[in-house]
């Protein structure tokens, strides 16, 4: 631009002494040419082809980095899953452990099982309630498996989860023979019902460690809160029913995220009809307190 000493410039329109005019219309470019820059369609383009380029990669098998913090991951995990429910929360994850780790954690449990306990409500005895779980199990912790899958499984499901390992009990892994089941009841502890509590089972995750030829299933007879006025007797197998299949894991929420209990969250399992049920289940609390 030459402008015209003494002369009012027109480059803004408005009569402004020339060195003003310059530096106003200067400024306006570089804030247009500013902004143009963060909405820059050369940059959005970039990130197409990266995405573009990681799914790819992702596809391939091959390692993919985002930038991450000091405590996240390295790497990007693939784990699928599919919503079962939102009336209670479920979540089936498809091939969650692979069989060999499967049949790892059962070959740890099978010199272990004693008959399932129960936790008794106020008055409850253990002979009146041996009828309502009829498995066997034994509780293992991740620090107790030299092999490194129960640390393996606790790692991949904090992931799924976003709860911290710790919130997590130890292992229950249970057997179901031929007839055996386990009534519907739910996992939280109404201190009504049980006394004070320090936390709550807010979540529990099912890992199944075998196929069931027939029957087994995890049920959530409330499901859609359905069936709670028909006076259910905590036994039929009814609602949603989910099959068990080596390797897939359940996970469900007990409670709502503003921490009151879900009626929904009812579950049992179903009596085997023909074969055997291994299951790994962890309890998540709400807090590290026991
Ligand atoms: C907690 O959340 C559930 C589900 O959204 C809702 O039905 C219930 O009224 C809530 N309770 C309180 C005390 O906020």
């Amino acid at each position: 631009m030459k402008g015209n000493k003494g002369r009012p410039a027109r480059g803004c329109g408005y009569a402004l002494p020339l060195p003003i005019a310059v530096l106003v219309c200067s400024a306006f470019f570089f804030l247009g040419y500013y902004i143009s820059l963060s909405n820059n369609q050369e940059i959005v383009v970039e990130n197409d082809v990266d995405r573009i380029h990681r799914q790819q990669l992702l596809e391939n098998g091959e390692t993919v980095q985002a930038a991450h913090g000091v405590t996240g991951d390295d790497l990007i995990n693939v784990i699928p899953f599919q919503v079962l429910s939102w009336k209670p929360r479920a979540l089936l994850f498809p091939g969650f452990a692979n069989k060999q780790q499967c049949e790892t954690i059962i070959k740890l449990a099978k010199t272990k099982l004693t008959p399932s306990g129960l936790a008794l409500r106020k008055g409850e005895t253990a002979d009146a309630t041996k009828d309502v779980r009829t498995s066997s199990g034994t509780f293992l912790s991740a620090s107790h498996d030299k092999t490194g899958t129960l640390a393996w499984v606790e790692e991949r499901m904090a992931k799924a989860t976003m709860i911290p390992r710790a919130h997590g009990e130890a292992f229950n892994v249970l057997r179901y023979e031929l007839g055996q089941k386990y009534n519907s009841h739910y996992d939280v502890f109404n201190p009504e019902e049980y006394g004070p509590q320090k936390s709550q089972r807010m979540a529990s995750f099912l890992l199944y460690l075998s196929d069931v030829e027939e029957g087994g299933e995890t049920m959530f007879p409330f499901e859609n809160y359905q069936n709670m006025n028909m006076g259910y007797d905590y036994k039929q197998c009814i609602g949603l029913r989910v099959k068990p299949k080596q390797g897939d894991a359940l996970l469900f929420y007990s409670m709502f995220p503003n921490g009151t209990f879900d009626a929904a969250a009812l579950h049992g399992s179903c009596p085997v009809v023909a074969g055997e049920k291994w299951v790994a289940t962890k309890w998540i609390r709400d807090s590290v307190e026991r």
